[in-house]
Order: C-alpha cells, then structure tokens, then sequence
C-alpha cells in the first residue's frame, strides 16, 4: 500500500479483502448485516489508519442524522454509506508515514457523523481523532467512552467555562476532586444516567463541581450519586421549574441539557443571572419561556447549542483518569453485529444507563 509504513507488510498480506459490515439503508430505513463488503482504501496523505475494530457504541438518534443533517452526514461520505456506530475500540493495522500512531497499536476514537461508522471489522481512523485506549479498561468498556466523554468534556470545560488549567494534574496528584478548579459551581445534568449524563456527572465532580442530577428512577438515584451527584431531582415527580420555584437557592451557575423539548425549556429557569445554559440536542432559544424578555424576574443567560469535536488529545487526558481510577465508563448492554437491531431497539427505548456496545470482533 503506497505512503504505509514497511513494517505494515505482514499484516497487509494478512488482511482480508472482505469484511461483515451493518449498512442503514436510507431507502427502506432498515438496518443490514453484508457478510463480504471490501475493506475501506486507507488515504495516508489524509492521515487515514486502517483499523481492525473490537467494539464500537450507539448514540441516540443517530439513525436519524442522515435526515436531519444530510450536508454534514455527507460532507465526507462521497458514496453515502451509512455504517452506524461512531465511537471506535479498536487495533492499528496500518499508519501513514508522519502518524505517531503505529502498527499494533491499541486505540480508541470518535470518529466524525460526515464518514461512514464503525459496525464492520475493518474501519478509518484518522491521527487527531485517535487516543491509546484507557491501559485499565476492556474493549467493551473502551466503547462507551469517546463520543459521550468528549461531549461532557467540550460542554464542561470548553463552553461551559469551567476551569481545565492544570485540573487533570491536580487530580491525578491529589483526591481526585480535583482541587476545586470548578470553584464550586452548581451544574445542573439532566438525563444523568444516560451516555453523556454519566460523563458530565464524574468530570464535574473530577473539576469540583457540586452536581445536581436529574434522573428517573430510585435505582438510578443511588446510582448517580456514587458517581458523585450531590443533589438529584427525579423527572417523574416534580419539574424543574416547579423544583427552582420552590426555592431559589436551588438555582445552578450551569444546565447542561440532553433531554430538549420541555426540559429544556424548564431549563432556562434553573440556571442564575448570568450563568450558562448548554444543550446538546436543540438551540436553547428555540426552547425559551414564552414572555421571557417580561419576565419580571428575567435573568440574563449565556444559551447554546453544540455538536461535540472528535479530539484525540482530549481523549489522552480521560484515558490519564481512567487509568487512575477517577472516573469510569458505564456499560448498558453488549451486542453481537449479527444483533444490530436489537441493540437500536434496547437505545431507541429511552431509558440505556449509560451505553449501548455492539461487539464486533471478540
Ligand atoms: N450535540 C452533540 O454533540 C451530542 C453528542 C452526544 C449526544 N447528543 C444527543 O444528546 C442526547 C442524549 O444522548 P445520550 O447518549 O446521553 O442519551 P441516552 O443515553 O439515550 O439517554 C438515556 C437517559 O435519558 C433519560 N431520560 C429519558 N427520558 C427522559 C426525560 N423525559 N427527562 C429526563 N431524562 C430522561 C433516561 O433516564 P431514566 O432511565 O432514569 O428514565 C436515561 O438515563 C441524544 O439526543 C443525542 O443524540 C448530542
């Protein structure tokens, strides 16, 4: 293979020319196990690494994508394929020239919505996408990190202003809370217990967070706040507006919403003036109170919406806490490729704690 290091040759001559790969068909919106789909080509110039995958991770609504965002899902995807499973276990087969990434090496990813998914034995990673997996975790649990943690990541330390200087360091140097770079902020996570939730719960607490977690279930209660909430609200008994209106001092300096609809809407009376208000599934401002700007007690928020970056770097840094035991992937269930579909139904049900794996190869 032209641009690939000498020391691929072996493993080269071993590959397979054909590999199980699970296609969406957008036309019937069915999903299709092809035994013999030919390896995806490496493109070294553009960083490409050929991968053997273990495990790879569902997200929600992913299936819809192709739909709601056909120019992103296709930005990169010239032959619209759609592998679902964008979250990526697996080992090196081949590496361009310049990456620091080699042969044998064992890594995980995100890999990004615009190119084809991970649910087929041979996939595309590319150097800034990849991290060494968590030395501590298995393949199955390295799944249900990298989509999920970098959202909490990006929304914590990115856009929800929460300090990151050094907080890696202290934590693995200290108690693990961090040091209180967080500066004791109130974040408030709704869907806690689900993928991201789990994540946004650990690093805030990691950052010195006090988190408040909404949950569904006294099972996940208990759950949550071994994770590290110190506060929870079950969705099923009490909103959260009616929660704030029963005393302000439960309002929070931060909501991290991965609910939408209602909650988010509810969300905008959680957070205090001059706080921050992050959704990951709309734009907040779609979702803002009727006759908010009358309100008398109108408050002035930072609101957004963002879609998650795939940044190996920031995956080099969870894998340091992992390692050291500070924070931890939850596993909701494993699948087999051949039971592609019943994965989706068990995330399409709403209520996964934490992720869904599909394993792919053993
Ligand atoms: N913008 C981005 O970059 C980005 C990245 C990742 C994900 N997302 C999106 O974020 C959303 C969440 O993803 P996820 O993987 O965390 O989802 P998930 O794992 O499927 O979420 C499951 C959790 O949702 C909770 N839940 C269900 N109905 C609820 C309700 N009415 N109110 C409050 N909680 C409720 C469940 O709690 P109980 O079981 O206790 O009921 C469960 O813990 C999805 O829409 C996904 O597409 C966006």
């Amino acid at each position: 293979m032209t641009g690939t290091t000498s020391n691929t040759t072996d493993r080269e001559s071993s590959l397979p020319s054909t590999a199980k790969t699970v296609i969406y068909d957008l036309s019937t919106r069915t999903l299709q196990l092809h035994r013999s789909v030919p390896l995806p080509t490496p493109d070294p110039t553009r960083g490409d690494h050929l991968i053997r995958v273990h495990t790879t991770a569902l997200c929600a609504r992913e299936l819809e994508w192709p739909f709601l965002f056909p120019d992103a899902i296709f930005s990169d995807n010239p032959e619209r394929v759609i592998i679902p499973g964008y979250d990526l276990g697996g080992t090196v087969v081949t590496a361009p020239p310049a990456s620091r990434f080699r042969p044998g090496d064992e890594i995980y990813a995100r890999t990004p919505a615009s190119r084809s998914g991970n649910c087929r034995e041979y996939t595309i990673a590319r150097t800034g996408e990849m991290a060494l997996k968590p030395k501590e975790l298995d393949w199955v649990q390295t799944a249900c990190v990298p989509l999920s943690v970098l959202t909490a990541w990006q929304a914590l330390f990115v856009h929800g202003g929460v300090e990151l200087e050094g907080l890696v360091e202290r934590a693995l140097g200290g108690s693990g809370d961090g040091g209180g770079g967080g500066g004791k902020k109130r974040v408030l996570v709704t869907a806690a217990a689900g993928g991201v939730g789990i994540w946004l719960v650990q690093l805030a607490r990691i950052a010195g967070c006090e988190v408040v977690a909404q949950v569904g279930s006294l099972e996940n209660d208990k759950f949550i706040r071994a994770l590290g909430a110190s506060q929870t609200i079950n969705y099923r008994e009490v909103g959260l507006k009616q929660w704030v209106d029963l005393d302000s001092n439960n309002e929070v300096d931060i909501a991290i919403d991965s609910v939408g609809g209602k909650t988010l809407e509810e969300s905008w009376y959680c957070v205090k003036d001059g706080g921050t208000l992050i959704s990951i599934v709309e734009t907040p401002e779609t979702r803002r109170p009727d006759g908010w700007e009358q309100m008398e007690r109108k408050k002035d928020l930072k609101s957004l919406f963002f879609i998650m970056e795939p940044i190996g770097s920031q995956l080099t840094e969870v894998s340091k806490l992992i390692d050291k035991g500070l924070c931890e992937p939850v596993v909701d269930s494993v699948w087999d490729l051949e039971d592609i579909e019943k994965a989706f139904e068990r995330l399409n049900s709403g209520h996964p704690r934490g992720k869904v794996v599909v394993k792919v190869v053993g």
